[in-house]
């Protein structure tokens, strides 16, 4: 089939949020309606309908300094191999081709095979991990920090000002930033466990320690997505009742533009980098 063969790609609005979120939940994705907001107020996502079905997605969320960030790349599972991914990951480069910006992603494994032929290169590795009962909520609450604190650090670790970002996290129902000794990280809600990151530490024995602290005050399921370089941080997840549920690698189309001053123990999300 021709890449312009078959059905229009459109552009969709904030009035699709639910659409989306309908897609994302197939796909068992942890992501809420107030992610597929920002995605769709603050960058801008394709979609592909079926009639007045929404079964394809892909979004394109633009950073700081010429970067973009791309994601929610979703086909249902009624509607795949027939190239729809390829057609919207696509739009996106054009997109990000017109406007100069870089993009990076990270890539599920079915999403490796996507990316790949449409050259991007493989950067770093994570690791997507979980965590089914922490503790019991005995501990204090860890002592909370500024919005500022997280996202100085945060720019040193990403090359990016993601201030809108956090700052949206931030101010969710529920959402709050800790720091301990050296560690500073987010926990905020997701569809079906709650998410912690980004995670920056001076060393994997405090970001441990970060995490520990932040299971002793939660009573449901967490999710973290660690850079899988942090080898002792991943190994003490593991040993202490964390386990690796999938890998993601990320890609980037385009010179490397970021300059990062340190490397995090856990991103913010595959979905937001
Ligand atoms: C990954 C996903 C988006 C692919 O959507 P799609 O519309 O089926 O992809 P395309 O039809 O454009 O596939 C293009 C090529 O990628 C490769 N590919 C796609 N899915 C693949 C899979 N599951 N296994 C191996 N190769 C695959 C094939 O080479 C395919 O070409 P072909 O069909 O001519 O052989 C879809 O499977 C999906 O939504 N998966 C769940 C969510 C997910 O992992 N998203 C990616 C996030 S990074």
């Amino acid at each position: 089939m021709d890449a312009t063969d078959g059905p229009p790609i459109l552009k969709l609005g904030v009035e699709d949020a639910i659409a989306g979120l309908v897609l994302s939940t197939e796909a068992h994705w942890n992501q809420t309606e107030e992610d597929w907001r920002i995605f769709l107020h603050d960058g801008i996502v394709f979609g592909i309908r079926d009639g007045m079905r929404l079964v394809a997605t892909a979004a394109l969320l633009p950073y700081s300094g010429n970067n973009a960030w791309i994601s929610m790349v979703l086909v249902s599972g009624t509607h795949r191999r027939r190239g729809l991914a390829t057609r919207l990951v696509d739009a996106c480069l054009e997109t990000a081709r017109k406007n100069g910006l870089t993009s990076w992603l990270d890539a599920t494994p079915d999403g490796v095979a996507v990316y790949g032929p449409l050259g991007f290169t493989p950067t770093l590795q994570l690791r997507r991990l979980r965590l089914v009962r922490p503790a019991r909520a005995d501990a204090p609450p860890s002592s909370s920090a500024s919005i500022a604190a997280l996202r100085a650090r945060d720019r040193r670790a990403t090359g990016f000002d993601r201030t809108a970002l956090l700052s949206a996290f931030a101010q969710r129902f529920g959402s709050r930033i800790v720091s301990a000794s050296g560690a500073i990280a987010l926990v905020r809600d997701g569809r079906t466990a709650r998410h912690i990151g980004p995670l920056l530490a001076d060393n994997a024995a405090a970001a441990l320690a970060m995490v520990d602290t932040i299971a002793h005050s939660e009573t449901g399921p967490l999710l973290l997505d660690a850079v899988a370089s942090q080898a002792a941080f991943l190994e003490g997840l593991t040993t202490s009742g964390w386990t690796i549920e999938r890998p993601f690698q990320r890609m980037r189309f385009g010179p490397a533009t970021a300059a990062a001053e340190e490397t995090p123990f856990a991103v913010a999300g595959p979905e937001f980098g």
